[in-house]
């Protein structure tokens, strides 16, 4: 076995076996097999394909790499919910204090934003002092003594994956349904869970934006997943326009703590979590049926339980919650300018991509991992999809630290919303569970 025939057997559309994926995994941690290799290797698979055995061996080799949340002997189950991305995805910041306050326990592993999608740890630290760095022991001790943690991967976490996402993010190779599917389930596996909850999006924001790929995706991610002995879900859901108003770090944090607090806030941040975290308790067994796991969920938010588990969380990590229990003292970005409609009408599309990228222009993301962000930048959406907005009226406020930034944004922003003079239908949010026994419409699964 040499590491050149590996590559060009797969490079030949051939299925590579199991000893072949752990030896190339294997060599590329240990450091036998250089980045170029793996590059091309990466390469041929990003346009060969892997079936699922070989997902499912490939996510094994990646598991075995480091090491693994032990709860074995604990009582109940571990559940995780994992977003595939998008702009204002703001979920997981909702929906792991909603369930562990109905009594889950949530092991979660985050990850950073790149690109036009933002990411829940760098969210999380733009409460001061909060920290996502956890070993696997600290891990498995807050969620037994508070049901959640919220943190990063660590180097002994699935040390594979680091190091080949590394090398994908800057060989244009991320995009593949088959090493997604075995970053994430591996990582998932790593957390030591039962059960997961994927919210698998399609649209303008999303990593591909085809729903027939985002499907493809989504039956990838739950097979490898079941095979893994965890109870995999996958909710297919919208990303036409951004999750909720608040697109950018410390702005998305605010949205969920006033959500929390008040029990309202926009109504697609209200349905997907109650949703997901529905679904979590339905899965972790908390919950005879997922209807009864929404109802909890949506009484959890309304009545405070889920802010006081989120306090509990950010005090645990670090955080200061004199800065989520005062949100309005948090300083502000240097300049800010309103985006005014130029017609009358209704929003007919948001442009979501779009709304990410000025968002990273505005200082909010990073187009390298090295860049440094702004926890204070971004844009607050003041119109949704199928709203009336009349000529010179508010569409959104952009916030940045940098004048020229923002001026550069407020140019391009107009752009990002298109007005039509009749009302549109907004498209349903969530459209499909996908799980171990088959498919059905969410309206029939969130029945059961
Ligand atoms: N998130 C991950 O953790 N891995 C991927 O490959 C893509 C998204």
């Amino acid at each position: 076995m040499t590491p050149t025939h590996i590559i060009e057997k797969k490079q030949a559309g051939k299925a590579l076996s199991n000893k072949e994926i752990e030896y190339f995994i294997r060599g590329y941690v240990e450091g036998s097999i250089p980045d170029y290799q793996m590059s091309a290797w990466l390469m041929a698979v990003y346009f060969q394909g892997m079936n699922v055995d070989e997902t499912v061996n490939l996510t094994r080799a990646m598991l075995e790499s480091g090491d693994k949340v032990d709860f074995s002997g604990v009582p109940g189950k571990r559940v995780d919910k994992h977003s595939t991305g998008g702009v204002g995805d703001k979920l997981s910041l909702l929906a792991a204090p909603t369930a562990a306050a109905c009594g889950g326990q949530i092991p979660m592993i985050s990850g950073r934003g790149l690109g036009h999608t933002g990411g829940t740890l760098d969210k999380l630290e733009s409460i001061p002092g909060f920290s996502v760095q956890m070993t696997c022991s600290q891990l498995r001790d807050a969620v037994l003594r508070i049901g959640a943690a919220l943190a990063g991967q660590n180097s002994r976490l699935v040390p594979a994956d680091m190091k080949i996402y590394a090398l994908r993010d800057v060989t244009a190779t991320v995009k593949s349904i088959p090493l997604i599917t075995a970053s994430i389930i591996s990582k998932k596996a790593a957390e030591g869970i039962d059960a997961l909850v994927l919210d698998v999006k399609s649209g303008g924001g999303a990593v591909f934006r085809r729903r027939e790929k985002m499907e493809e995706l989504a039956r990838m991610l739950v097979e490898v997943g079941n095979d893994f002995g965890i109870e995999t879900t996958a909710l297919l859901t919208n990303m036409d326009q951004p999750l909720g108003y608040a697109v950018g770090n410390w702005l998305e944090v605010r949205e969920c703590v006033d959500i929390m607090r008040s029990g309202e806030g926009a109504e697609d941040l209200l349905e997907l979590n109650r949703a997901l975290a529905g679904t979590m308790l339905k899965m972790s067994g908390i919950t005879q049926s997922i209807a009864e796991g929404v109802r909890r969920a949506e009484q959890t938010l309304v009545n405070g339980d889920a802010y006081a588990k989120f306090r509990e969380i950010v005090v645990n990590q670090g955080g200061d919650p004199e800065v989520i229990d005062h949100p309005e003292n948090y300083p502000k970005a240097k300049f800010s300018q309103a985006i005014t409609a130029n017609d009358n009408g209704f929003i007919h599309s948001i442009k979501t991509r779009e709304a990410g990228i000025i968002s990273m222009m505005l200082g909010a993301g990073r187009m390298k991992k090295e860049d440094a962000i702004d926890y204070k930048a971004g844009i607050v959406l003041r119109r949704k999809k199928g709203d009336a907005v009349g000529k010179g009226e508010l569409l959104a406020e952009i916030y940045s630290d940098s004048e020229d930034e923002l001026l550069e944004a407020a140019k391009r922003f107009p752009e990002v919303f298109t007005i039509s003079e009749a009302p549109t239908q907004p498209s349903p949010l969530i459209y499909k569970a996908i799980h171990r026994l088959g498919e059905e419409s969410w309206e029939a699964f969130s029945r059961t």
